[in-house]
């Protein structure tokens, strides 16, 4: 599969790595562009390289954002319509500056991507796991119920497969937290699974409560 990294921070170059390990073909982008990413793409290998934004989102099959959310209104929308996107960001208001409409809960930071974003199929991913278990404790060998969770959103139940495809090759167990609306919210920061590494079994357990 061809996979666009947009944010080559902690995320990006970590999602990057365990793509670009399991054979798929990586392209990263981050703000400063191409030339700042020779080292990491270097460090990567044969299957990754470097692009714009726009390049990367155009010319992917899964397009994966990991950027400070105060950046989403700043990526090129045009290059992600039809793409399966992966939202791994968050809010955090310290950092983003204070969104009216994230706090007051009407809506939720995948769903003001998904909005800038107009015809991408965003799924919310990779969004509640920090980057260093997450570039550690993947288990592609192990069985579902010995790997950790990674949750997924969306309402796109074929994105959402393409998505949960991904994560079960790098060695961790989908689990399914609902629609972008109720489902993002359930990852958000403050969320009992947030920032809370789980076997998948557990996982399961905590979301169902939280659903019932
Ligand atoms: N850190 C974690 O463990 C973790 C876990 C789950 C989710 N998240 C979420 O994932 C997102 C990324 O976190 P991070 O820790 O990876 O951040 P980070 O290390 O600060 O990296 C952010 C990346 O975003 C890029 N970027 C910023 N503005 C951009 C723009 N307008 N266009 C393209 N790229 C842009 C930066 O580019 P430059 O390199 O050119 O500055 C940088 O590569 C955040 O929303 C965060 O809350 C983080």
């Amino acid at each position: 599969m061809r996979i666009g990294i947009i944010g080559s921070g902690n995320i990006g170059s970590t999602t990057a790595r365990l793509f670009a390990a399991a054979g798929h073909e990586v392209t990263v982008a981050n703000s400063r562009g191409p030339e700042s990413l020779r080292e990491l793409v270097g460090e990567l290998g044969q299957h990754a390289q470097a692009g714009t934004v726009a390049d990367a989102a155009r010319e992917a099959d899964v397009v994966l954002v990991a950027v400070p959310l105060r950046a989403y209104s700043d990526l090129p929308a045009e290059a992600f319509a039809g793409k399966v996107v992966i939202d791994a960001n968050n809010y955090y208001p310290e950092r983003d500056g204070r969104i009216a409409e994230l706090e007051s809960g009407d809506t939720t930071s995948s769903e003001l991507l998904a909005r800038h974003l107009s015809g991408a199929r965003v799924v919310k991913a990779f969004s509640t796991m920090n980057f260093r278990p997450l570039g550690s404790e993947g288990r592609p060998q192990a069985p579902r119920a010995e790997r950790l969770a990674i949750y997924l959103a969306g309402d796109d139940d074929g994105a959402k497969a393409i998505v949960a495809g991904l994560i079960e090759e790098i060695g961790f167990a989908p689990v399914d937290t609902g629609g972008l609306h109720d489902g993002g919210a359930r990852q958000q920061p403050g969320a009992p699974i947030y920032n809370n590494p789980m076997t998948a079994q557990e996982a399961e357990a905590a979301v169902t409560s939280r659903r019932s």
